[in-house]
Order: structure tokens, then sequence, then C-alpha cells
């Protein structure tokens, strides 16, 4: 169950009178290559984004500022994960329904990506995802 390998994870903290620092290297706190970042902003408090899924795709997803709850569905089981802290990312595995939603006003939701950007990866119809999940059992 893809579900089950999802999880939080703990990124360095260089507490300073200046100011924290975090950073996340490639394969040493991610456990995949780095082929992509984005990041999500200006969204209205409380928004929702849509949900969808990938068939190969790996993702760490970190509140940069503010907070919001990532979602994650495997068709049988779901666990909610509320992210408010820019030293903690969740690692999401391939085939895994995501949603993210409270998005509290001028949060920031940094996503790293282990490939880049195909359309034809996502899963945006949750029953083809459950049909797809089944099939990987
Ligand atoms: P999408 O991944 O569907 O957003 P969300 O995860 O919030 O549902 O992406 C929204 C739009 O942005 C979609 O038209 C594709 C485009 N997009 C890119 O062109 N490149 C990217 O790296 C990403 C993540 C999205």
């Amino acid at each position: 169950m893809a579900l089950n390998k999802a999880k939080i994870i703990e990124l360095p903290k260089i507490c300073d009178r200046r100011g924290n620092l975090s950073f996340i290297q490639n394969q040493t706190h991610v456990p995949f290559d780095i082929a992509r970042v984005y990041w999500i902003y200006d969204v209205p408090g409380g928004q929702y984004r849509d949900g969808h899924a990938f068939r190969s795709q790996h993702e760490l997803i970190v509140a940069l500022s503010g907070s919001f709850d990532v979602v994650l569905k495997d068709g049988n089981e779901t666990k909610r994960f509320h992210m408010s802290r820019s030293y903690y990312g969740l690692y999401v595995p391939p085939l895994t329904w995501r949603e993210i939603d409270n998005f509290s006003t001028n949060s920031v939701a940094l996503v790293l990506s282990s490939t880049t950007y195909n359309e034809n990866d996502y899963i945006r119809d949750f029953n083809e995802f459950k049909a797809i999940s089944n099939e990987q059992e």
C-alpha cells in the first residue's frame, strides 16, 4: 500500500539569532532524485486544490509559510497531515491520491518532484485511481 510509505521527514534546522535555516539536499533528505520544484502561493484562505495521484512521480511537500492540510488516500484508507512547519516535509509516493485543503492566508506550499512535468503521469479521476492501485496489489 503506497499510503504506508508516505511519511513526514524532519529536515535539518540551523537555529541562529539571525533566523533559522533549513535545507534539502538531493538523495540525503528525499528518497528520490529531484527533477523539478514548484510552489503554490497566493491561495485564498480556506481554499482547496483538486485531488489527483501520479503514476510514477514521487513528491515532497513543505509548508514554507503558513499552513495547510494534505489529505492522502489509497482507496481504502485516508490520512490527513497538518503542515505548518518549514522543517517538516511530507513524502508522497507514487499511486497515492492527494488533496490539499485548509490553506491559511499567505501560505506557501513548496513541492519537490522526482519528474519533470508530464500530464500523462496524472490520474485525475478517483475511480480510475482506485482501479489502477488495486491492480498493483
Ligand atoms: P496541477 O498539478 O493540476 O495543480 P494541483 O496539483 O493544484 O491540482 O497544475 C495546475 C496547472 O499548472 C495545470 O494546468 C498544469 C500546470 N503545471 C505545469 O505546467 N507545470 C507544473 O510543474 C505543474 C505542477 C503544473
